[in-house]
């Protein structure tokens, strides 16, 4: 893996530095007017050289670099001309080694201060080698292999030319309807904050100027993963002490990994758009963290305040993105039209335009466009490239979780005499690269079918889908599917929806499986065979009833192209599983939102409190109903709770020691358990470490994820495991300060939210 990296890297390097010559030919004399350099300018070469640019442009050129267009909304043969006079400073979704280079010839070659564009495009999770769903990525608890996932990415990416993505989508959500929160890390603050850090280091890479950078763009700012209802662009209304420890938390962390740009979102935030917010634009992100990177409205957003109600028409819209601190504007163009007029009335000032195009050409220089602003058209060699698609099957082993494992019914052994294989996402090579694929090929997917196949040769498999896709409503498949189960020692099922059914826009009221996959799988669990069921999907699903009716189930999330490898890998034992849900699952929609860190309520349920609704006599008398917080349907506990994944390995977890039961609140802990694998199978464990902090200045969640390793035990091998727990990680904004508040703390060590080894201790 580093290996290629390397290479890529050093060719990169070589051509750049030995092969200028034959480029510049190769490209009829792009490189003519430019040398290739390497070298990473300086943070005062980079502002000196931004001031002497900016003193030389024109008003008009100022505004053309804060307008960003997909050129599919211009007639092409405007497009040329438009770069020639400055018109735009950067484009999206413009495709093409050749169509890149001619645009960005022009640029640097016609337009008066050879400016060069930048090229953004969103890649999610894979360019041509598409990894799995970031959810998936984040049931990984890997942030290494995750870094490494993005990392690729950016070589594919840039070498079309891309140097730009807007990823990494870090936005927390509750809510499993929302379509995104495919896109997003799953509702932990810390969890999404350690892999916020990863992509960002993954997508940018070591040195900013190398040609395979690519910088990151932290999404969106902020708020977005709170929609009501689950309802995408919907309006949010999170209390500052959330926003503050929850949904900043990764924003922060990305920034502090040098994230170079930031985009500001669709909805609006207790009351003003994110898109015209200084609240958080401004005074949280500018002045508060120091933010000195660039800003990119999300696609439309400030044209969108005009529906919000929150401005009248684009011109005021305009103003009120530039003021909150929108840099540079995407797809809409109410800078290009209004900023001017704005300046001349007096109602924006010089000062915020040069601001803005400050922290845009800051950027370009960072990225070493300036010096190299061709792409090489040799690099697309690189895509999928053979360590690639391997790093793609590890990061989806990784993410699958196996959450039922009934007497051992996975893994299943190689010499089974024959299989079936059902369900409509069994050979479904599109859906299971999941959403926001804009680059990625069906055709280099390699699904559970081909691969299951490849194990144990076409003759033992029995395949029929069942259902053509995941909403199929008609049972014809049904009798065939039975058939198939019949003559075969075992079932593997693979479930799900479609790739279509979560991402932007594709939220959903129900979550359960579509279409009728529940009742095919109700009727193969009658056949009395061992039945697997793998559920590929963009979100948590409430599968309940598919958990009753299978012997063992695999979470496996979309999860790329090489899925099915993957998966192959667990269902025969290759390797165990080792994923852990980044998101609790709900038992169905009513329980949204469900998630492990809420608070305690004056009257928290336990087992001995819960009435259930079928329990109730139908002339009760109300003194046995509970009065606790529960659901009388659902109860209190989710489906399965955060942090939650088997193994085929049992793990032992004892001797939990602190290294002292007191601290200041300078001061830091040092934890250690000791953890056992007492099967025998080598596996990995995630060890998770939780606090909670009992008496607050405000209300306190019941537990917070503070610390995980993921660890990997030979069978029988015992280790300690040590954490470092820093005061300074119990700090918490309590509505008018941040504090760390002295008093009694829990801590748990264990395999998830929800078990593990109790102590505590107390902050002086
Ligand atoms: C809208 C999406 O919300 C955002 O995430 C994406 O980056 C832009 N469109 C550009 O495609």
């Amino acid at each position: 893996m580093t290996d290629i990296i390397g290479s890529v890297y050093f060719s990169k390097v070589v051509f750049h530095r030995l092969k200028s010559f034959s480029f510049a030919l190769f490209l009829f004399g792009l490189f003519s007017a430019t040398s290739c350099k390497q070298t990473q300018l300086k943070g005062d070469d980079i502002d000196s050289r931004v001031k002497r640019l900016l003193s030389e442009m024109t008003l008009e050129e100022k505004i053309g670099q804060m307008s960003q267009i997909d050129p599919i909304s211009m007639p092409a043969e405007q497009i040329d001309q438009a770069v020639r006079e400055g018109k735009f400073g950067s484009f999206l979704n413009v495709f093409g080694v050749e169509k890149i280079n001619k645009l960005q010839k022009i640029a640097m070659e016609e337009s008066r201060l050879k400016i060069p564009l930048i090229i953004g495009r969103d890649v999610i999770h894979g360019y041509r080698t598409i990894f799995p769903i970031p959810l998936a990525m984040a049931a990984t608890w890997n942030p290494e292999i995750v870094k490494k996932a993005f990392r690729i990415s950016s070589i594919e990416a840039s070498s079309q030319g891309i140097k730009w993505t807007f990823a990494p989508m870090i936005d927390i959500s509750w809510d499993p309807r929302w379509g995104r929160i495919a896109e997003g890390c799953g509702e932990d603050p810390y969890l999404a904050s350690a892999f916020a850090k990863a992509m960002v280091e993954g997508i940018q890479g070591e040195q900013l100027t190398d040609p395979t950078a690519v910088a990151a763009c932290a999404k969106h700012f902020v708020g977005y993963g709170f929609a009501e209802g689950g309802r995408d662009y919907n309006t949010t209304y999170i209390s500052e002490p959330i926003l503050r420890n929850v949904v900043l938390k990764p924003f922060k962390a990305a920034q502090e990994a040098g994230a170079l740009t930031f985009m500001s979102a669709f909805n609006d935030l207790n009351g003003v758009p994110t898109s015209g917010n200084e609240f958080t634009l401004r005074q949280i992100l500018r002045k508060e963290w120091k933010y000195d990177g660039m800003v990119v409205s999300d696609w439309g957003s400030v044209s969108e305040m005009i529906s919000h109600g929150y401005c009248a028409d684009e011109k005021e819209a305009a103003l009120k993105a530039i003021t909150a601190g929108v840099d540079m504007e995407m797809s809409s163009i109410t800078y290009a039209q209004h900023l001017k007029s704005l300046i001349d009335e007096g109602k924006v000032s010089l000062t915020l335009v040069d601001e803005a195009v400050k922290n845009i050409l800051k950027l370009k220089f960072k990225l070493g466009l300036f010096e190299n602003p061709y792409v090489n058209p040799e690099a697309e060699k690189q895509m999928l490239a053979p360590e690639f698609l391997d790093h793609a099957r590890t990061v989806a082993r990784q993410s699958t979780v196996l959450l039922k494992n009934e007497m051992n019914t996975l893994p299943l052994s190689s010499d089974i005499t024959s299989v079936a294989v059902i369900g409509p996402l069994a050979d479904a090579p599109r859906d299971q690269l999941g959403t926001w694929v804009f680059d990625g090929k069906a055709e280099n997917s390699v699904t559970p079918l081909t691969a299951i196949k490849e194990v144990l040769g076409n003759a033992k498999v029995n395949y029929a889908t069942g259902l053509k896709y995941s909403r199929d409503k008609s049972k014809t498949g049904f009798a065939e599917a039975i058939a198939a189960a019949k003559k075969s020692q075992a079932i593997l099922f693979f479930a799900g929806e479609e790739w279509i059914l979560s991402g932007e826009g594709q939220s959903r009221g129900e979550i359960n499986l579509p279409g009728v996959q529940e009742e095919l799988i109700e009727e193969l669990s009658k056949t009395g065979k061992p039945m697997m069921v793998i559920v590929m999907a963009g979100r948590p699903l409430a599968i309940g009833k598919v958990v009753e009716k299978s012997n063992a189930l695999l979470y496996a999330w979309h999860g790329g192209s090489m899925a099915g490898p993957a998966l192959a890998d667990l269902i025969f034992g290759k390797e165990s599983p080792s994923g852990k849900l980044p998101v609790t699952f709900v038992k169905g929609s009513g329980q949204i939102p469900f998630y492990y860190y809420h608070n305690n309520t004056g009257r928290p349920a336990n087992a001995k409190s819960w009435t259930p609704m079928d329990s109730i006599p139908v002339k009760n008398s109300q003194a046995s109903l509970g009065y606790k917080s529960f659901h009388l349907d659902y109860g209190f506990t989710p489906l399965f709770p955060f942090g939650y994944g088997l193994s085929y390995t049992t793990f032992k977890y004892s001797d939990l020691v602190l290294s002292s039961t007191e601290m200041t609140n300078k001061g830091s802990l040092t934890i250690k358990a000791s953890l056992l694998n007492v099967g025998n199978v080598d596996a990995d464990e995630i060890v998770q470490l939780y606090i909670r902090d009992r008496v607050g200045s405000i209300t306190r969640p019941v537990k917070e994820l503070k610390g995980f390793k993921r660890i990997h035990l030979k069978s029988r091998e015992t280790v300690s495991v040590t954490f470092e727990l820093p005061a300074s990680a119990l700090e918490f904004f309590n509505g008018k300060e941040n504090v760390i508040e002295p008093g009694a703390f829990d801590i748990w060590v264990g395999p998830n939210s929800d078990e593990g080894l109790h102590s505590e201790f107390s902050i002086k």
